[in-house]
């Protein structure tokens, strides 16, 4: 389903990432650890092609970076859906039209986009908060909101970039068992992260970045039995 081939990545003439490859399956949840710099976000950049390596190959899904072409971009971003740390919500909009957004720039009729975006909001919790602004919300319900943007067009997978690094402990445990029911229902999810007792709780193959290259990889059993 994701398929990284002996890829590599320079930026700004630095070598950022070194010959990984990696196989992510239909269905897998995946965490993503390792020091800051070791190039979790980079690599997440890479499997929704906001960067494009230069030596090696990523597949997502019928997309492959040595063929895509720009205006192909946008219909690989509906497949792959993406949370960040910031949340990166429209502050001037509200919760329904942060997540119909995603729907009216490809021109999806209107009773569809209600419909949809009623459905996905009933999912994440957030149907009774549908008129509030981001700023009327906790860090976490922000959260749920880029979560249920992400998920609007049915993606096969949601990518997370630390999705619970502004969150306290709990609302953070919160957002993993969202992440969890998700996936449960076959998105795939790959969340970088540095925050180890979530992990702890909710095991799942993890995989270890170090200087731009994977260092290991922990199966669930394995933390399960260390934890
Ligand atoms: N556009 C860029 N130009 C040059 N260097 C970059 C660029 N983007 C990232 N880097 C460098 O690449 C390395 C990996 O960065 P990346 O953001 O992927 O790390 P990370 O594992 O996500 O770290 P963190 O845990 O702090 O989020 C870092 O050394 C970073 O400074
Ligand atoms: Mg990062």
């Amino acid at each position: 389903m994701i398929e990284i081939y002996n890829i590599s990545v320079t930026l700004s003439k630095r070598r950022i990432l070194d010959q990984i490859s990696l196989s992510i399956n239909k269905g897998e949840f995946i965490y993503l650890i390792g020091k800051t710099g070791a190039g979790k976000t980079t690599l997440l950049r890479l499997i929704y092609m906001d960067i494009l390596p230069d030596k090696g190959n990523v597949i997502v899904d019928q997309f492959s970076s040595s063929k895509i072409k720009r205006r192909q971009i946008p219909y690989l971003r509906r497949k792959v859906g993406v949370v960040f740390q910031d949340f990166k919500l429209l502050e001037d909009r509200n919760v329904f039209e942060n997540v119909a957004f995603a729907l009216r720039v490809i021109g999806a009729p209107r009773r569809e986009l209600k419909i949809r975006v009623l459905s996905v909001l009933t999912r994440v919790g957030l149907h009774h908060k549908r008129y509030r602004k981001p700023h009327q919300l906790s860090g976490g319900e922000q959260q749920r909101v880029a979560i249920a943007r992400a998920l609007v067009n049915e993606p096969f997978v949601l990518l997370a970039d630390e999705p619970t690094g502004n969150l306290d402990p709990e609302v953070a445990r919160n957002i993993l068992g969202l992440l969890e029911t998700i996936n449960r229902s076959g998105t795939a999810v790959v969340m970088a992260t540095h925050n180890y007792d979530l992990i702890r709780q909710y095991p799942h193959r993890t995989v270890v970045m170090e200087n731009g290259q994977i260092a290991k990889e922990f199966s669930a059993e394995q933390i399960r039995s260390n934890s």
